[in-house]
């Protein structure tokens, strides 16, 4: 077929060419590929939350997230043994409260015996090297669903605080590794550092959920810990508006001043400008949450064929490594460290 005349090259774009430099040469082969790749996922950067709820031999599916599951203790232990052979380093655990045991002060989170602390125990008794990290708020255990305590519509900080400190203790004396208050008062890293300190619980450590956004997709958490039905209002009182980068910056300065150990950034996805600032800034262990909506997301569509599961959930891990996060708590733990360990 006779071609039409094509205009000539321009001679700018011939020196592109004539230089030398074609990016494709880097890309051409998978050996090529791999020696350039600067960013990698490794099954050492994941933090694997899990639900927990009473009773024996349960696992209870979460209908909007696909593939999670509210574990009872027993079958919590068991996760945290496949935890440690797949050599997943921490797991963050979360209750699910049954509701005749919350109240309007979340009096639950601080009965040592409770579902959290029974895990803690027997999970802490199997002796693995896996660590377990516990959420400080108060948001599985209140009537209102709100992390703190309330007057009429009003969040009180200080005297959360003061709540949120017991918590903290009453989680460190059961065992827990990491205390990670997701509450976002004010002052409370600090608060929770004293009171560890004052209580010989000199070396668990803080992971501050320092840059907390009133985010939409924790939707299907609340379903999991159960606080979707009975949460009044909103959080944007005290978690952050998704149009500010600066005060996360001054939240993680807060933190980390205070005695936070590593901060986090939640959500992940949409915020990774966020962990790359605070990366940045302050070079601490910086991790992400890639929160139940965003799993929600890749596991729906990837449910419908709309996705490649694999490759989603691959590429979104990869990106919080490309913008700075030490580390990623993910509902996809343990089926990304199953397919890592394949590739061996
Ligand atoms: C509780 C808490 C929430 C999440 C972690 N801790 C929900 C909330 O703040 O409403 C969300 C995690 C997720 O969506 O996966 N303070």
């Amino acid at each position: 077929m006779p071609s039409k005349a094509l205009p000539p090259i321009t001679p700018a774009h011939m020196d592109t060419l004539l230089s030398g430099t074609r990016m494709r040469r880097n890309r051409q082969t998978d050996w090529t590929r791999r020696l350039v790749r600067e960013n990698h996922l490794t099954v050492d950067d994941l933090i694997w939350p899990v639900f927990l709820t009473d009773g024996e031999n349960v696992r209870q599916a979460v209908p909007s997230m696909p593939g999670v599951f509210r574990l009872s203790v027993d079958e919590a232990v068991r996760e945290a043994n496949r935890a440690a052979e797949l050599g997943i380093p921490a797991m963050a655990i979360f209750p699910y409260t049954d509701p005749d045991l919350r109240d309007e002060t979340g009096s639950e989170a601080l009965n040592p015996d409770n579902l959290t602390c029974r895990a803690l125990r027997a999970i802490k008794s199997e002796q693995l090297n896996v660590g377990l990290m516990t959420d400080v708020a108060l948001d599985p255990y209140t009537s209102h669903g709100h992390d703190g305590l309330m007057q009429g519509d009003t969040i009180l900080n200080d005297e959360t605080v003061d709540q949120l400190c017991r918590q903290a203790l009453v989680q460190a004396d059961a065992g827990s590794d990491v205390i990670a208050p997701s509450d976002m008062m004010d002052g409370r890293i600090g608060a929770i550092r004293q009171a560890l300190d004052s209580q010989n619980h000199r070396d668990t450590q803080i992971m501050a959920y320092s840059a907390k956004y009133a985010s939409a997709f924790y939707g299907p958490f609340r379903d999991a810990v159960g606080s979707s039905g009975t949460l009044k209002g909103d959080k944007r009182t005290y978690q952050m508006d998704p149009a500010n980068t600066d005060e996360a910056i001054r939240e993680a300065e807060l933190d980390i001043a205070e005695g936070a150990d590593m901060v986090m950034v939640k959500p992940g996805m949409p915020y990774l400008d966020i962990v790359r600032r605070i990366k940045d800034q302050f070079q601490v262990p910086t991790y992400a949450y890639q929160v139940s909506g965003e799993y929600a997301m890749i596991a729906a569509a990837s449910g419908n064929g709309w996705l490649d599961h694999d490759r989603a959930m691959l590429e979104s891990l990869l990106a919080f490594k490309r913008a700075g996060a030490d580390g990623i708590l993910t509902y996809f733990a343990p089926a990304v460290a199953e397919m890592l360990a394949g590739d061996q």
